[in-house]
């Protein structure tokens, strides 16, 4: 695990266009392509506008990268929840990225099990397994909900002990109906990179990182499984509570 601290947000976003950059453009020299699944949530906004403008967006080619969603609410393409709809304004529209290269999670179908199901056999039909039969992304982006949550794998639900899929439907208390990607395929990636920024995030941070492992109240714990292969960016707040936790 790796674990970079930065004075601000502003600061966090570039470092983090330049790692999203650097490692696309591994992925599709070594594989022709690069198979991206992006994070919702407001901290990636700034990583998305960055990833669109220059110099970044010339950095790598964005014809050779797949976009998948690593979860998606359970509303329409347009609403304002929409996972994909913050994607689309900040990142697909400026590339003008095609369709056919753009998996949406389909957040407004009537039964949510269903679009799980139908997500998960576009996403094998669009990245190849793992040994564990999971599908294989070059890069996740995650981020970190301040109760220990990521993707839509929240604290007590049934989503943290899927092992068999790689997509599921996610009734949560208090929240509503989500989609997301399981650990099992989360931690089958060749990256992941996990945004955390805000003082909120300091204790859920701690805990992900540090704390005495229990996933089911601390669901972000799990990335542990994917080892050095996971980098954690984060802003100085967020990390208030990691230098009284001593050295990491
Ligand atoms: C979502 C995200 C979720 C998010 C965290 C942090 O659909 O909300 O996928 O996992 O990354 O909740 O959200 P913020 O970036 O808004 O703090």
């Amino acid at each position: 695990m790796d674990l970079r601290i930065f004075d601000s947000e502003a600061d966090l976003a570039a470092a983090a266009a330049d790692l999203v950059a650097s490692t696309a453009r591994r992925a599709v020299e070594a594989r022709t392509r690069c198979t991206l699944a992006l994070s919702g949530g407001s901290t990636p906004r700034a990583l998305y506008e960055r990833l669109a403008a220059p110099p970044v967006r010339d950095e790598l080619w964005w014809d050779s990268v797949e976009v998948f969603w690593g979860d998606e609410r359970a509303v329409g393409p347009d609403h304002p929840d929409s996972n994909y709809r913050m994607a689309r304004e900040t990142l697909l529209e400026p590339l003008g990225l095609e369709s056919a290269r753009v998996h949406r999670m389909r957040g407004e179908a009537e039964e949510l099990w269903q679009a799980a199901a139908d997500y998960e056999r576009e996403l094998r039909e669009a990245v190849a397994d793992s040994a564990a039969g999971m599908p294989v992304f070059d890069l996740v982006l995650l981020g970190l909900g301040s109760d220990g949550h990521t993707a839509s794998l929240f604290p007590g639900t049934t989503a943290l002990r899927e092992t068999d899929r790689a997509v599921v439907a996610s009734e949560v208390p208090g929240i509503g109906g989500r989609l997301t990607l399981t650990f099992p395929a989360l931690v089958e990636a060749r990256a992941l990179v996990v945004l955390v920024a805000g003082g909120s995030k300091a204790e859920a941070l701690e805990a992900a990182l540090h704390g005495p492992f229990d996933p089911e109240r601390w669901p972000a714990q799990r990335l542990r499984e994917a080892g050095d292969r996971v980098t954690w960016l984060v802003d100085r707040a967020a990390a208030r509570r990691l230098s009284e936790a001593g050295p990491l």
